[in-house]
């Protein structure tokens, strides 16, 4: 008999989309504007120095009164909806490690056909956050480590060629998906450790390295900290609850002060199915129905691949057996954490540090670390009304000892943005503040585990969905991004979420007490309101214009002058469209923190984000990730063989995430 096919269709956009609807709130946006007026023109520098010591702050502003040098020093380029990359004048792109190049072992070719197994051996699919790791501090050579956040099966695999399939879109066999097209999607997930180097024509090459490694969605991985060991992370695989298989939507990610890389697990509740019922009705434990674990099917259906092995059955958390140990009831609860990877050492574990709490993080920035002082990190929750976290050591950073022990005890705390430009830390620690056993918590893993709940409990402030954090190099400010929110209310909007149906979401910043990160109270305000011309807003109030109207900011970095680069994610589902069509494709801008002065420095091809982005040392080279070109392809082009994109690769090709290497053809600092 033959084979019964049938296509599933994905779930949802990657990202919690923007939506159409026009309920902006211009009173909000110009109350902010007038608070920030206030903070620049009404004494606020000196206020703060009263307040909190704040010199580094008042030095910023002076030079904002005064209108000091700008510090970008590049033409604006046009909004594009081109299936290219534009950069300024004067800037040249080459593009460099295309989801599918081979690195290691017998480096397979890039084919329709690579295996699972290739793939295990080549750049995984959807690059997002991204770093360079200096070999002997040359900005010439090094280890390029990157995210993969998540795939695209309909451009994994040649048997889904002639299908109506859609982003997250597959087929199954006789209701079983083939094993080895999972295993490829599961490998095509992850982290890529590569090393790089530029000839002397100017190119980047890869270099075959035994350090050239691949961490995926199987890769052995330690569990560290307060919930090690806990009962909630039990499972048949590691019954002693310490260990756990492989990392999974990887975002952006973080560097430690003692160079190791943090990739940080984000959008994990769409891989898990949890259908247990109590009473006939759907029940799931809250560290399940807090992070969205599904109630019907995965996003790719692992969990049905035609398959023995439980590196599959895992994904349905679905209760089977008479205890956790023989079941994989807890096998989504070892996902939502900061993963620690030393890119130097190939053969070392990754680590789930579990003090820095589980949410659906976007990625972790730290604070310069400053010897004998606690160390600091911040990391968002992206999801709409989630919170943003800072962890602070308990032990001090001490450069002689510095290592991933610094990360395994300490306080997580949630932020509280009050009205009047207050804020205050809130600590995640269970037995005060309500964290307790009569409040449904009973321990300081089960604190972690459930991070979301505790933090809401303790009046945490529900943000704009929460995406990247960046820290400025020249006073500490604390920047992050707040994407967008469709679904915040007329009625439920606050000074730092001002907008209702907020589309083009905002960048709110702060700055610690007496400059001081592990302080619990700090001062905010807005940076910038993303818009159009008539809604988008500079730090001075200013509307934005043709040359930097942006929406959806997602990316965030300084550079080491303290540019500060500012990326975009409009989801797929809205680009180039509706009231999204005016900002064309997904880009990349660059501000002067000093002044709000901002300018587009890059757009990308047709469907794609622009994510992640470091120079090297010297500043003269710059890399940027470009994920999912052709994203935006229609069901019923791609049965037709017809992509929306061709990027990289031109021609009638599948489009590829790829990294852009971005120079300048007089050889100088990228952006100055
Ligand atoms: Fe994966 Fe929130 O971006
Ligand atoms: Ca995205
Ligand atoms: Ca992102």
């Amino acid at each position: 008999m033959a084979p019964k096919i049938e296509i599933f269709a994905g779930i949802d956009d990657d990202e919690v989309p923007c939506t159409e609807g026009t309920n902006r709130r211009f009173e909000d946006v110009i109350a902010i504007r007038l608070r920030r007026r206030d903070f620049v023109a009404g004494g606020l520098a000196s206020a703060l120095v009263g307040l909190f010591g704040h010199r580094p702050a008042e030095a910023v502003l002076r030079r904002a009164e005064k209108g000091g040098k700008s510090i970008l020093g590049f033409k604006p380029v046009a909004i594009s909806t081109a299936d290219a990359v534009t950069v300024p004048e004067g800037y040249r792109v080459q593009v460099i490690l295309p989801w599918g190049e081979p690195i290691l072992g017998n480096m397979p070719a890039f084919a329709e056909d690579n295996s699972g197994e290739d793939q295990a051996k080549q750049i995984g699919s959807h690059h997002d956050g991204l770093h360079f790791f200096p070999l002997d501090g040359r900005s010439d050579d090094g280890l390029f480590v990157m995210n993969h956040e998540y795939t695209e099966p309909r451009f994994m695999h040649r048997s889904a060629f002639g299908h109506p399939l859609g982003v997250h879109a597959g087929y199954l066999v006789d209701g079983k998906r083939p094993a080895d097209e999972v295993l490829k999607e599961l490998n095509a997930h992850g982290v890529s450790v590569t090393h790089i180097r530029r000839d002397d024509k100017g190119r980047w090459n890869v270099v075959k390295d035994p350090r050239n490694r691949r961490i995926t969605g199987v890769t052995a991985m330690e569990l560290s900290g307060p919930a090690r060991g806990s009962d909630h992370l039990k499972t048949k695989y590691s019954p002693d609850g310490t260990k756990a298989r492989g990392t999974l939507n990887n975002c952006a990610h973080g560097v430690t002060p003692w160079n190791t890389y943090i990739a940080a697990e984000e959008n994990f509740a769409f891989y898990f199915v949890n259908k247990d019922t109590r009473d006939g009705k759907p029940y799931q434990p809250r560290e399940h129905a807090d992070y969205q674990i599904q109630r019907e099917r995965t996003r790719y259906l692992w969990e049905l691949a035609d398959s023995d092995d439980d590196v599959y059955a895992r994904f349905d958390a679905t209760p089977k057996a008479a205890n956790a140990t023989e079941d994989f009831r807890n096998e989504p609860n070892a996902f939502g954490w900061l993963v620690e990877i030393d890119p130097f050492q190939p053969d070392s574990i990754p680590v789930k540090r579990t003090a820095l709490g589980r949410f659906a993080h976007e990625g972790v920035v730290f604070a310069p670390a400053a010897e004998g002082r606690p160390l600091v990190c911040y990391s968002g929750d992206d999801a709409m009304f989630q919170f943003i976290y800072k962890f602070v050591s308990a032990k001090p950073y001490r450069a002689a000892d510095a290592g991933g022990h610094l990360l395994d005890e300490g306080t997580l705390y949630a932020a509280r943005f009050n009205d009047d430009s207050t804020g205050e830390w809130l600590p995640l620690v269970f037995g005060r503040n309500g964290l307790t056993p009569e409040n449904g918590f009973a321990d300081q893993a089960d604190v972690l585990v459930n991070a979301r709940a505790a933090a809401r409990h303790l009046g945490a402030t529900r943000m704009d969905r929460p995406e990247w954090g960046a820290v400025d190099p020249n006073n500490g400010m604390v920047y992050f991004t707040l994407t967008n929110n469709p679904k915040r209310g007329p009625d439920d909007t606050d000074k730092a979420n001002p907008r209702a149906t907020n589309q083009y979401g905002h960048i709110i910043r702060w700055t610690e007490e007496g400059d001081d990160h592990a302080s619990t109270q700090f001062r905010w305000d807005l940076f910038l309101i993303g818009g159009d011309t008539k809604g988008g807003r500079d730090m001075a109030g200013r509307p934005l214009d043709d040359s930097n109207i942006m929406s959806c900011p997602d990316g965030l970095w300084f550079d080491g002058a303290g540019r500060l680069w500012i990326q975009t994610d409009i989801g797929e589902g809205q680009q180039n469209k509706g009231v999204h069509e005016v900002f064309g494709n997904n880009a990349m801008l660059c501000a002067d923190p000093n002044t709000g002065e901002l300018r587009r420095f890059l757009t990308g091809p047709v469907g794609q984000e622009i994510t992640g982005v470091v120079t090297t040392p010297d500043g003269r080279t710059m890399f940027v990730n470009v994920q999912h070109p052709g994203a935006t392809t229609p069901a019923k082009d791609f049965a037709q063989g017809r992509f929306v994109s061709h990027w990289p690769d031109g021609g009638t090709s599948r489009p590829r995430s790829a990294t852009l290497v971005i120079t300048r053809e007089d050889g100088g600092v990228i952006g100055a």
